[in-house]
């Protein structure tokens, strides 16, 4: 039998020796066997516990008491130095040093066709034109009968139309021009129409300085009453001196396009041409839209009249930053995009 004065005094010393225990504990493991070594199933203090039923029964109370007490003090200490472990373990080893410069983030920017297709839409949007889409995967019909574009015209010669399929019917192909949108626009709505249409063309060229089978047009298209080529002129020359300059000329040469008549090309003229060692560059192709072209879409020519244009976007965008060579925005060297 275990006299009470020396359970008494056991309690104290295993009590001290699993608090310094759990305070020498420096990590959280540590912490867990210091608990587990005090209060597990084989632990000192459950031991305590067990010898507390050969204890005399009036002295069972008071060791029994101790023995909470005790611990409680531990469970306290445990909680206490838990809380401090977690925040040591959720601090990073190697502090951050605030001094050290910023690591700065590229900022991407937009492609320079995309900069230059976006301004020349915004001018035209200033004078109140709508941006239409279609199709990129066309048909013949809208690419060229629709435009007035006989079958045996050399545009739809398959070595220079991506054709992606074969009849009967319509042919599949990638459009050669933005213009097939004039018909797809008109064919749903009713004139007036008053529209540009930014968009990627496919032609079978073989890429050079000056070609890529790829490469971006923006169609313009302008119907209603009374509408003349001196709108045109007005229209073209605005929308020119607010992206190049006001220094820019323009000259419009006879020409023939199949869905305009009269037909003209714009040649542009300005420093920035010169500067390329020209005097003179074409930009653009343009007309007054042909009255058999109003007819395949129901529009009665005696009432409308209207003008279409398509112009290059690239051939825009190389005059405006000076570049020679079309290729250089379809490769995406990122040192090259850098510069816009
Ligand atoms: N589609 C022509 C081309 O790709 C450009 C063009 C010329 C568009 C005259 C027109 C136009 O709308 O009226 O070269």
């Amino acid at each position: 039998m275990i006299s009470g004065m020396s359970l008494l005094e056991r309690i104290e010393s295993v009590k001290q020796a699993a608090l310094s225990e759990l305070r020498a504990a420096g990590e959280l493991p540590a912490l867990e066997r210091a608990k587990g070594a005090a209060l597990g199933a084989e632990g000192s203090f459950t031991t305590l516990m067990k010898e507390l039923g050969s204890l005399a029964k009036e002295l069972r109370p008071v060791a029994g008491k101790a023995i909470n007490a005790a611990k409680q003090e531990l469970e306290a200490i445990l909680a206490e130095k838990r809380a401090e472990l977690e925040l040591k373990s959720s601090l990073p080893k190697d502090p951050t040093d605030f001094s050290l410069p910023g690591r700065r983030r590229a900022l991407g920017q937009l492609h320079p066709l995309t900069q230059t297709t976006t301004d020349i839409v915004r001018a035209f949007r200033r004078l109140g034109f709508a941006v239409a889409d279609g199709p990129e995967i066309e048909d013949d019909y809208h690419c060229f009968d629709a435009l007035n574009t006989p079958a045996d015209h050399p545009a739809r010669d398959s070595q220079d139309t991506f054709y992606v399929g074969t009849g009967p019917g319509k042919l599949p192909l990638l459009r050669t021009h933005t213009s097939s949108v004039q018909i797809r626009v008109m064919e749903k709505q009713a004139p007036p129409v008053r529209i540009v249409v930014p968009g990627r063309v496919f032609r079978r060229d073989n890429a050079d300085a000056t070609h890529n089978p790829t490469f971006q047009q923006i169609e313009g298209l302008y119907v209603d009453r009374g509408v003349t080529v001196g709108d045109l002129k007005g229209t073209v020359a605005e929308v020119f001196q607010e992206l190049l300059g006001n220094d820019v000329k323009l000259r419009f040469r006879p020409h023939y396009f199949s869905y305009t008549e009269p037909s003209f090309e714009i040649d542009f003229s300005s420093p920035l041409v010169k500067k390329m060692g020209k005097e003179w560059l074409e930009i653009a192709g343009c007309g007054m839209v042909h009255p058999a072209v109003f007819e395949r879409v129901g529009y009665d020519p005696e009432v409308w009249s209207g003008w279409a244009f398509g112009f290059g976007i690239e051939r825009i965008a190389m005059i405006r930053y000076g570049i020679n060579d079309i290729r250089l925005f379809y490769e995406n060297d990122v040192r090259f995009l850098q510069q816009f």
